[in-house]
């Protein structure tokens, strides 16, 4: 099966269940999460998982593109990847346990006809915050799974979110395939068995974990649902591994004709690596020490160096990325369209780091144990980061001293705050009244910077917390005292005004024609939430967002910009509060 086949079942299996595709969103989280990728399905989602109304209605079914970067040092094995699709199917406040569990056995053994004989499940075990969950494990039984092909596992197994810190989360059922063609299923599920490859997840999420870590009922009892896309179709197809499918086909190829030792883990990096790169890259993310821009660094960089090992000569990874792109262009039409931006910025990254990437290897072999100030010197005078230290380390089978790389580093301002960069934590959006109110400074501050610097400003990101907005957006140089002031002057104009705040749905035609700000990497005929403050002649602000927000304006009170910054090439960041 190729991979548009299963992605394209997926949908129009759930859509005549009364599912509504929706597009996948980007990789930034828009919705002012506190993370630095969208790393699951439900992302996107997570303000309609708390109760928000969704204009498509209460079931959703969609294709995300995500990425995860606590399991970079995994890649290379038969499994996992930075960057993957996870195809999904929403309940919110809709259908239930019995109705999601049944959907996803009859996918699997009547569109997918995997054999129920490789199949197995695991359900929740239960603890002091949740129950056991019984009601599940019979609603597999009475599908036909054996009981001995279930198995109940503690939380680490089977709970699944907050996506962040807090959030919807809940007790979730596991699907498990047999991946062996050549060796008998075993009766007996045993999820330590790697040869069972968990391929799809079903949530129940029916609590929210607040700022303490308990768990709250939720209000609304919502599905959530993850299948991997790559894994699903290597199973499937009883590939070995996720790099033998249609997804890396061509990749694969390119990168064959261009090495001159075979090494199995080297070329999964840089297949997995160079395609997570091209995908932030089309998000206009640039290589820097910063935040996602040190991750996409971190990503080029590590496959440079695998590269060098299994002896390529000269720039291969923009040839890699064009293979990428021939695969899968035609369903992400963004890496297509970004096609110049990434060679480029692939070429540059690849350039300035292959300058210092073999004397710092030469430095690398002369050490001994490997010194926090060792590390600092890799990572300052050679561009290594430190993760690249540590897996040479590991290589070499040395230890580094992690504790006074960080003391090193952060005796520098700007670098420490690289280190948050991949250990980046904190809650997911929640819908307090804080954030909310920040929720609708932001529009107007958006409006306001438009007014102020021009059409060209618009929104690159933000983050929302209980305390304060951060902002980032385009624009290419520092604001003025002066500028700041008449930003702040304008948004808290129109909260004197006290003008109400308005939510309408409509098509994303509609909103075009309405000069709504947005995201327009929609589809055709979707629906969208556009919240407009303001009435009549007197619209301040009109945007695509999924809320919420405020009822009027007279009750966010006074307004100020703290900081702004530069966030990375002609992004400016702005942190703002209300007081
Ligand atoms: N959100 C769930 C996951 O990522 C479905 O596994």
């Amino acid at each position: 099966m190729k991979s548009s086949e299963l992605r394209q079942k997926f949908l129009e299996f759930f859509k005549s269940r009364g599912h509504a595709i929706i597009p996948s969103a980007s990789l930034i989280p828009e919705n002012d999460p506190t993370v630095l990728f969208t790393t699951a399905g439900m992302h996107p989602l997570v303000p309609y998982l708390l109760g928000e109304k969704h204009p498509e209605g209460k079931r959703l079914t969609s294709c995300q593109k995500c990425i995860r970067t606590g399991d970079i040092d995994d890649v290379g094995d038969d499994t996992h990847l930075t960057f993957f699709e996870m195809l999904g199917n929403w309940s919110l406040g809709d259908y239930w346990k019995e109705d999601a569990i049944k959907f996803s056995f009859e996918f699997l053994t009547k569109e997918l006809k995997l054999p129920l004989e490789r199949l197995a499940v695991s359900c929740f075990a239960g603890d002091k915050d949740a129950p056991k969950d019984e009601e599940s494990a019979k609603i597999w039984e009475s599908l036909g799974v054996k009981k001995e092909r279930i198995a109940f596992l503690p939380k680490e197994d089977n709970w699944w979110g907050p996506a962040g810190k807090t959030g919807p989360c809940g007790p979730d059922t596991e699907m498990f395939y047999w991946k062996l063609n050549d060796k008998p299923t075993p009766k007996i599920f045993d999820s330590k068995n790697k040869n069972w490859v968990e391929i799809w997840n079903d949530v129940f999420m029916q609590y929210v974990r607040d700022e303490n870590g308990n768990y709250n009922p939720a209000k609304q009892k919502n599905v959530d649902t993850g299948m991997g896309l790559e894994r699903t179709l290597a199973v499937i197809n009883g590939a070995e591994n996720i790099y033998h499918t249609d997804m890396f086909d061509v990749a694969h190829k390119k990168l064959h004709e261009l090495l001159k030792k075979e090494n199995p883990a080297s070329e999964r990096i840089i297949l997995d690596h160079i395609r997570a790169a091209t995908f932030l890259l089309a998000e206009h993310i640039e290589p820097s020490n910063l935040e996602r821009g040190y991750v996409l660094r971190r990503l080029i960089r590590r496959a440079v160096r695998h590269g060098k090992q299994i002896g390529i000569e000269g720039q291969f990874c923009s040839k890699i990325a064009k293979a990428v792109i021939e695969i899968i262009g035609n369903i992400y039409p963004e890496i297509q369209k970004n096609e110049k931006f990434i060679f480029g910025q692939l070429d540059k990254e690849e350039k300035k780091f292959e300058g210092t990437l073999e004397n710092g290897l030469r430095e690398f072999e002369k050490l001994g144990k490997i010194s926090g100030k060792d590390a600092f010197n890799l990572y300052q005078s050679y561009g290594f980061p430190i993760e690249i230290t540590l897996e040479l380390a590991k290589e070499k089978g040395v230890n580094v001293n992690l504790a006074d790389f960080k003391k090193e580093l952060e005796k520098h301002q700007e670098l420490s705050r690289t280190a948050s960069a991949g250990m980046f934590k904190g809650g997911l959006a929640d819908n307090s009244e804080e954030t909310t109110k920040l929720h609708t400074a932001a529009h107007l501050m958006l409006a306001g910077l438009r007014k102020v610097l021009g059409e060209d400003v618009f929104q690159k990101g933000s983050n929302i917390t209980a305390e304060r907005l951060r902002f980032d957006f385009s624009h290419k140089e520092k604001m003025t005292g002066g500028q700041i002031k008449d930003v702040e002057n304008f948004v808290n104009g129109i909260i004197e005004k006290d003008l109400p705040v308005a939510c309408e749905e409509m098509t994303i035609e509609k909103a075009r024609e309405l000069n709504a700000m947005g995201v327009f990497e929609s589809k055709y005929g979707q629906i969208v939430k556009v919240y407009t403050v303001g009435t009549g002649d007197n619209v301040a602000s009109r945007e695509i967002c999924g809320g919420p927000h405020v009822q009027r304006t007279g009750i966010l009170g006074h307004f100020k910009i703290q900081k702004e910054e530069s966030s990375s090439a002609g992004v400016r960041r702005i942190k703002a509060v209300l007081e």
